[in-house]
C-alpha cells in the first residue's frame, strides 16, 4: 500500500483501541520501522493542554465548543507534527477524523457536513491510509462501563450514546471497506486479533 502510511485506531471506550494501538506499535519496535505516535485530543503541548481543558471532568463546556477544541488540536497537530512526517514515517493515531464524526455527529447530533468540511479545510488531502475499528457488543460494553472509573467527561455517557457512536463507526467503515478492519473482541480471542492485526500492518506496510 505505501512504505509509510498513516495508520488510525478507532473505537468506542472500552472496544479495545489502545490494545491494538499497543500490539502495533510492538511490531514496529521489534521491525525497527520508523514510526512516530500520537492522540487525539492531543499531540503537541498545546493539544494535550486542550485535552486535559476539554475532557476534564469538570467542564462545563459545551459540546459546540468542544468540537472545535477538537479542531484546534488537530489543527495544531496537522502543523506541528503530520505534515512534516506524512509520507516520510510510519504514523500511528489514537483516534482522528473519524472519532469527530462518530462522537460529535453520530453521537451528539452535530452537522456533519460542518464537521467533512473543518476536517478538509484543516487537512487538506492528508487522509488515513488505513483505520483499524475496535468494537465491543453491549453486553461487554456495559459490564466494562461498569468496571471502569469515570476518567472522563466523555466517559460518563449511557450505554445509548456508545451504540449510537459505535453504529457511526460501523457506518464509516461500511462506506470504505478496503480501508477498514473491524476488529471484534466478541467473536475473537486476543490472540487472533493481534494476529489479524499484524497479517493487516504487514500487508499495508508490502
Ligand atoms: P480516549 O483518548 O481515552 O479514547 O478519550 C478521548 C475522548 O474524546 C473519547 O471519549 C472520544 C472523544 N473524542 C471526540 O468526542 N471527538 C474527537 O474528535 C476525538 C478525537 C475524541
Amino acid at each position: 500500500m505505501s512504505k509509510n502510511p498513516l495508520i488510525v485506531f478507532e473505537g468506542i471506550e472500552t472496544s479495545g483501541k489502545s490494545t491494538s494501538l499497543k500490539k502495533a506499535i510492538k511490531y514496529l519496535k521489534k521491525n525497527k520501522i520508523k514510526y512516530i505516535t500520537l492522540r487525539e485530543p492531543g499531540g503537541t503541548n498545546f493539544s494535550e493542554k486542550l485535552r486535559s481543558l476539554m475532557l476534564n471532568k469538570k467542564s462545563k463546556l459545551n459540546y459546540k465548543t468542544d468540537l472545535f477544541l477538537f479542531m484546534a488540536s488537530r489543527s495544531e497537530n496537522f502543523d506541528k507534527i503530520l505534515k512534516e512526517n506524512y509520507k516520510k514515517k510510519v504514523i500511528l493515531i489514537d483516534r482522528f477524523v473519524d472519532s469527530t464524526l462518530a462522537y460529535q455527529h453520530y453521537g451528539l447530533g452535530l452537522d456533519k457536513d460542518l464537521i467533512l468540511k473543518m476536517n478538509k479545510f484543516l487537512l487538506g488531502n492528508l487522509k488515513p491510509n488505513f483505520t483499524f475499528l475496535n468494537v465491543v457488543n453491549k453486553r461487554n460494553l456495559v459490564k466494562r462501563l461498569n468496571l471502569r472509573k469515570n476518567i472522563n467527561k466523555y466517559d460518563n455517557f449511557n450505554y445509548n450514546f456508545y451504540n449510537k457512536v459505535q453504529k457511526g463507526f460501523l457506518k464509516i467503515a461500511s462506506k470504505n471497506k478496503s480501508k477498514y478492519l473491524i476488529l471484534d473482541s466478541n467473536k475473537d480471542n486476543l490472540k487472533i486479533i493481534e494476529n489479524k492485526l499484524i497479517n493487516k500492518i504487514e500487508n499495508i506496510l508490502k
